[in-house]
């Protein structure tokens, strides 16, 4: 796609199975599409340097970070945010575990957990803390998370 200096960029990208048009700055973030052009304001914004992965979404299936993605690569492409995402026994299990304190991480880490659920739908506690490395909790400890994890994999009913 070529852009002239001043001109905005046409993207056409599917949001929760629904088409968007719109036309963006040729360096917009995806992120910023998503909150602020599309009001889907469960992807947040962590950090400024791509390491907390609060704004991580499904890009053609695939989680990515969604501030290290301009909007102009996600034209024709398919996204899942939080609010689109099929993921209830994940919800409940964080709820459950108490893998959620301020919150804040918790929609990045739901997507993410989400993925890793796809890739590995039985993952050992390596494996989820692998999955999971890219995204950053300040006050969970990751001990609830894993545990909530473990539960909506169906593998750990553990409680307590
Ligand atoms: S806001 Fe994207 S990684 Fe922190
Ligand atoms: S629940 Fe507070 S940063 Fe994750």
């Amino acid at each position: 796609m070529l852009v002239r200096p001043g001109e905005k960029a046409k993207v056409k990208i599917k949001v929760n199975g629904i088409w968007y048009e719109r036309e963006v700055e040729p360096r917009q973030l995806l992120v910023h599409f998503l909150r602020d052009e599309l009001g889907l304001t469960g992807t947040k914004v962590g950090c400024d340097t791509s390491t907390c992965g609060a704004c991580t979404v499904l890009l053609n299936g695939k989680s990515v970070k969604s501030c290290t993605v301009l909007t102009v690569q996600a034209d024709g492409a398919e996204v899942t945010t939080i609010e689109g995402l099929d993921a209830k026994d994940i919800k409940e299990a964080f709820k459950e575990n108490f893998a959620l304190q301020c919150g804040y991480c918790t929609p990045g880490m739901i997507v993410q957990s989400f993925y890793l659920l796809k890739e590995y739908p039985h993952p050992s506690e390596e494996e989820i803390r692998e999955g999971i490395h890219g995204n950053i909790c300040r006050c969970t400890g990751y001990q609830n998370i894993v545990k909530a994890i473990k539960q909506a994999s169906g593998d750990g009913h553990v409680h307590g």
